[in-house]
């Protein structure tokens, strides 16, 4: 509560800071543009975090014991939402220098939003007495047919959500529970990718290039970076059939991209024959052995020179004052290879099959990384 209070107040002041400054002084479009920019991307911020109050409301609904809240430990409480802002405004900087146009800042409609709600408060306690049961793998009938070929490591219940990541329900929520989760972040985070690939590209609208992007989950950051580099060819990789759907439905509007299920550790792909290859929130959920694989696997489908690029979790060390917060994730969420994910650095792992780091970076509580294809 307290952190949305210090954003309203954070807001307040921006605005105030504005009406007295630029938009005062030179009432311009440009200066209202930016400041229509700025509210849309804090408030929706606001949003999502006052919804995560949702959380330990659900966990005192099912477990009748006090939860942990932001008021227990105010001081990183604070912190962590400064990061949240400061990621925000690079986000917005970076729109602005017109690394990426300000359509990534669409939202769907306030009315379809209210409506997942309800929804997303009954899982809430599905999900909650599935951790209290420690209970990660139930699967329903539909999704058991699907279970079938599928790597061990992907048949369960990842966050203890319902059906893993294989029902449409699942597919529905996703999004909105992991931007509930991150007080409205994830997107800018996802967007972390775009940046290295704008250097190792340059400015172009993507012609001539293909993509290749694994564990694109429903496709939100494909519909990033398709709207930064509207006429690359992007081939967009899941196991999830269901994802995959919600993926295509909501990439329906664009063109020149591929859907296709398979398994990031063996790719159904020529070597050498994409430009591109990138993951966004996919290692912290693979075993040690699996993220060298699909690390390898890239480095086969990539041309030389190729670029690699991930975002994903932060690994410890990246940011000393969120350790303990990293530490304390895979015990509230069913998140079985966190732990070995955020002790093993990812750039060892990438320059052992070959790349060399081009990039890397972080943004509240994710990184970056970005390497081109040495052989
Ligand atoms: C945390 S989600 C991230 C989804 C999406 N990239 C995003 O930004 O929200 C992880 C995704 O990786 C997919 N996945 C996990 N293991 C995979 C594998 N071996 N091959 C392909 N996809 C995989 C899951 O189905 C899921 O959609």
């Amino acid at each position: 509560m307290s952190g949305i209070v210090v954003d309203l107040k954070q807001i307040v002041r921006k605005i105030s800071h504005e009406l007295n400054g630029e938009l005062t002084r030179e009432f311009t479009p440009d200066a209202v543009s930016r400041f229509g920019l700025r509210a849309k991307a804090h408030s929706r911020s606001i949003l999502y975090t006052s919804e995560s109050l949702m959380l330990p409301l659900i966990e005192f609904a099912v477990t009748r014991r006090r939860p942990r809240l932001p008021i227990d430990d105010p001081e990183f409480f604070k912190m962590a939402r400064a990061s949240l802002r400061e990621l925000i405004e690079c986000d917005l900087a970076r729109i602005e220098r017109g690394l990426y146009p300000r359509d990534v800042l669409e939202t769907e409609s306030f009315a379809a939003h209210v409506r997942r709600l309800p929804l997303l408060f009954k899982e809430g306690l599905r999900a909650s007495r599935r951790r209290l049961g420690k209970k990660a793998r139930v699967f329903g009938s539909d999704a058991q047919e699907l279970l079938r070929g599928l790597p061990e490591y992907y048949q369960r219940n990842f966050h203890f959500q319902g059906d893993g990541y294989l029902s449409e329900l699942s597919a529905e929520l996703y999004e909105h529970q992991v931007e509930v989760l991150f007080g409205g972040a994830a997107d800018a985070m996802r967007r972390l990718i775009i940046q290295p690939l704008r250097e190792k590209f340059g400015p172009g609208d993507g012609e001539g290039l293909t993509f290749l992007e694994v564990g694109a989950g429903t496709g939100r950051a494909t519909r990033f970076v398709r709207l930064a580099f509207p006429r690359a060819k992007i081939v967009a990789v899941d196991l999830s059939p269901p994802y995959l759907k919600k993926a295509q439905q909501q990439l329906a509007k664009f063109h020149r991209h591929d859907f296709v299920e398979a398994n990031a550790e063996k790719l159904p792909f020529l070597d050498g024959q994409f430009d591109a290859v990138y993951s966004v929130f996919l290692f912290h959920e693979l075993p040690k052995d699996v993220r060298s694989t699909v690390v390898k696997e890239s480095a086969r489908v990539l041309r030389p020179g190729g670029f690699f690029g991930f975002v994903d979790s932060l690994q410890i060390g990246d940011v000393p004052a969120f350790n303990d917060a990293l530490e304390l994730f895979p015990v509230q969420y069913h998140e079985p290879f966190y732990k070995n994910y955020i002790e093993n650095p990812m750039g060892a792992l990438i320059e052992d099959q070959g790349f060399r780091i081009l990039s890397k970076g972080t943004g509240f509580f994710s990184k970056f990384m970005a390497a081109e294809k040495t052989e």
